[in-house]
């Protein structure tokens, strides 16, 4: 079965501890790279991918998101008075069609499966994606899009991947693979969620992109725990391989950044600001100026 994706999940039920005190209030999806939020770049990515159905699995403490995506009647009123056409577009980019979006509560933090399958009535029989906005991809194309591109020829299951250095395994999936080849398309035999350091089976790391049938929602339906005590989505899509159901990494096209971590935030809030025509004078005369004072003092 081979079908156009126009479904994706969001998982952005997490507590951002690693951000705390600023999560405390603030959604982590809400903490933002330049001016955009990370979720916004994670629904961008979806639009041009070509979702037009956005379901976000929240938590407690994140109707912030709910009034991100909400028309804002006052702001806009405000700057049409004063004619502010270009921030009037910016706004305008974070406005979602009646009913395109939905908003489903994962009650308890059983793992990323657990959070996937909280969206199995909305997803029902039909392949979909899932995208996780701690992981900003940088591309001129961007991932989501390179994969479904792909998927066209694969179907079957698909999972960003990128190579990982041997002690960075143990936070990731890592994919079972024949060969490491150079190739884009990399044909899986088994994952494993985060490997003991050791054990990994190679080094390519599942990065936060995938494209699922929903098969893999109805072997989610088990709830059986795996890594960490977790029901893991990671485990549910090595069950299609072992029904004989294909599985491939894609090695995307593309810098990614972890935005989950404090150093990944900064590196990526520091190279997408270098990249912004409006401040990549000012800034990178900025850093030009304190590198070499860091590097002095060290
Ligand atoms: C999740 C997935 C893991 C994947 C990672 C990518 O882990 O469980 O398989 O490699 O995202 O960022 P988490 O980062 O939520 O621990």
């Amino acid at each position: 079965m081979k079908r156009r994706v126009t479904k994706a999940v969001f998982p952005v039920a997490g507590l951002g501890t690693r951000f705390l005190p600023a999560t405390k209030s603030v959604p982590k999806e809400i903490m933002t790279l330049v001016d955009r939020p990370l979720i916004q770049y994670a629904i961008d990515e979806a639009r041009e991918a070509g979702i037009t159905e956005f379901i976000f699995v929240t938590s407690r403490g994140k109707s912030a998101l709910e009034d991100y995506f909400d028309n804002a009647p006052e702001l806009e009123a405000e700057l049409r008075k004063k004619n502010k056409d270009a921030l009037m577009e910016t706004l305008k980019t974070t406005y979602m069609d009646s009913g395109a979006i939905a908003y489903i509560r994962q009650h308890k933090p059983k793992g990323l499966g657990h959070a996937v399958w909280c969206a199995r009535r909305l997803i029902g029989d039909e392949p979909f994606a899932v995208i996780l906005p701690d992981d900003v991809i940088a591309a001129e194309k961007p991932c989501l899009a390179q994969m479904t591109e792909a998927y066209a020829e694969t179907g079957g299951c698909m999972v960003a991947a990128m190579r990982v250095p041997d002690e960075k395994t143990p936070a990731y999936g890592i994919l079972d693979v024949e060969a490491d080849t150079l190739d884009r398309k990399i044909s899986v035999r088994g994952m494993v969620e985060k490997p003991p350091l050791g054990s990994a089976p190679s080094n390519l790391a599942v990065i936060g992109r995938y494209i699922l049938t929903p098969d893999v929602m109805n072997t989610l339906n088990d709830g059986k725990a795996g890594a960490g005590g977790e029901i893991q989505l990671t485990d549910a899509i090595a069950k299609e391989i072992a029904h004989g159901r294909p599985v491939t990494g894609y090695r995307f096209e593309g810098e990614r950044f972890d935005c989950g971590s404090k150093a990944g935030f900064l590196q990526a809030t520091v190279s997408f600001a270098l990249a912004r025509p409006d401040l990549s004078d000012e800034f990178g005369r900025f850093l030009s100026e304190i590198v070499p004072v860091a590097r002095a003092a060290e």
